[in-house]
Parts: C-alpha cells; structure tokens; sequence
C-alpha cells in the first residue's frame, strides 16, 4: 500500500455530485491516461465509457475521496450485470446480481492527476470490496484500463487476455478483463 496522503475523507456519492464527478473524470481520464492510451482514444471513451453511471450513485455503491473538501477520486462497486461504462453506454443491464453466485462488479475508478500514486484508488478499492463481501460476494469482476490494470494487479486481481473495445468506427482501445476472489466469509465463532 502506498503512503496515504493526509485527510482523505470517503463519502457516498449523491446524485448532486454528477457534474462535478464527470468534470473530475474528465481530468483523470486526460491527465492519466496519456501514457497508455492516444489522445484520440481518451477522446472517445469519454464519449461513452469513461463517464458517470447514475445507477451506481442510486444505488449507494459509488464513493468519492475527497482532500480538504476537494474531489480528489471516486469509484464504485455493483450488484448489477453491467461490468463498465457510463450513463452514455448502450449495453447496460441492470439485472441484479446473485451473491454467493455471481462476481459484483468493480466500476468506474478515476483518481485526480495532482494526487496520482498516493493511496486514493487503493483506499476507496478496499471500501468497495469490503461492502461487496458484507452483501455476501465472493469473487470480484471488472474490466481494466491498462492504467488501472497496475492498480488492480497490485491489489490481488488476476488478469485474463486483453481485448479490444470499439468506441467509434475508427477507434478502439485495449482492456483487460480481471478477477478477484474474496473467498467465503468467515462464520463467526460461537461464543
Ligand atoms: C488507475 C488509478 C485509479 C489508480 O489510482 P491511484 O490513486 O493513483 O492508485 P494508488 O495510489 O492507490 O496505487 C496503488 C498501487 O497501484 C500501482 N499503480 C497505480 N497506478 C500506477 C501507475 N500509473 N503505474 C504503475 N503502477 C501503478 C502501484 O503499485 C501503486 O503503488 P505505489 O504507488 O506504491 O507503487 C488512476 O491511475 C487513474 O485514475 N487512472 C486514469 C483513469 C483510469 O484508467 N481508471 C481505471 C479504470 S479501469
């Protein structure tokens, strides 16, 4: 785990925060993502991919860390089938997961540039598997940027083959699909 910064204060999000979570997505996505994916790329995932899935703040699984009252990363968890994407996406499905069944899914994590490696997507990563195991999820799903890949990997997610995704007629960008597993809960002792 890297040194957390000082004062990092987790939240849910609200609804009220879609503005300001698409503006910090944005600036993620460009101040970030350069050094595996093109410009052109970047571009078009944030017309579609890359972007904020109301249903996740409805549903009380999208967190934001913020750093001295300042929006500084956010990233959520789900019960429903839809693995990635935002509100703009066109293959969403929001059929409930099966606990104990199906993976949840991880969704969605984008930290600020300024406070890049410094604990933030790890620290809200750690909130969202462990409410995922508290609603009884065993394993974890998500499909990975080769940005977030590194996060991921380093947190105990195996990855499966590459893939490709299309975003426009012309472009299409490379993720990975991964998987974690959480193992089953522990039952408690009796006393
Ligand atoms: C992926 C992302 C959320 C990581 O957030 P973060 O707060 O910087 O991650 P952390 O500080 O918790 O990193 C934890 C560990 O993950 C690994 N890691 C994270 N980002 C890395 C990078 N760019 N290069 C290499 N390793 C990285 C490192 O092992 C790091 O520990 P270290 O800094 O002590 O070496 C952030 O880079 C981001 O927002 N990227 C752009 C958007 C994106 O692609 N999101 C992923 C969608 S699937």
């Amino acid at each position: 785990m890297p040194r957390l910064i000082q004062g990092v204060e987790l939240r849910r999000a609200s609804l009220d925060d879609a503005a300001a979570l698409a503006a910090l997505i944005a600036r993620s996505a460009r101040g970030l993502g350069g050094a595996d994916y093109s410009a052109a790329q970047i571009e078009a995932a944030l017309k579609g991919v890359f972007g904020v899935d109301t249903q996740l703040i409805e549903d009380g699984t999208y967190w934001i860390a913020c750093v001295q009252g300042e929006l500084a990363g956010c990233g959520g968890w789900s019960f429903r089938q839809t693995l990635y994407g935002s509100d703009q996406s066109a293959d969403r499905d929001a059929r409930r997961l099966v606990p104990g069944v199906d993976a949840a899914r991880i969704r969605a994590f984008f930290v600020a540039p300024e406070w890049a490696r410094r604990g933030i997507g790890s620290l809200i990563l750690a909130r969202c598997e462990a409410e995922a195991q508290a609603a009884g999820f065993q394993r974890l799903e998500l499909v990975a940027t080769r940005t977030g890949r590194r996060l991921y990997a380093r947190l105990g997610f195996r990855a499966g083959e590459p893939a490709l995704h299309r975003l426009s007629d012309e472009i299409e960008m490379e993720c990975i699909p991964m998987v974690k597993d959480l193992g089953v809960p522990k039952a408690p002792v009796p006393g």
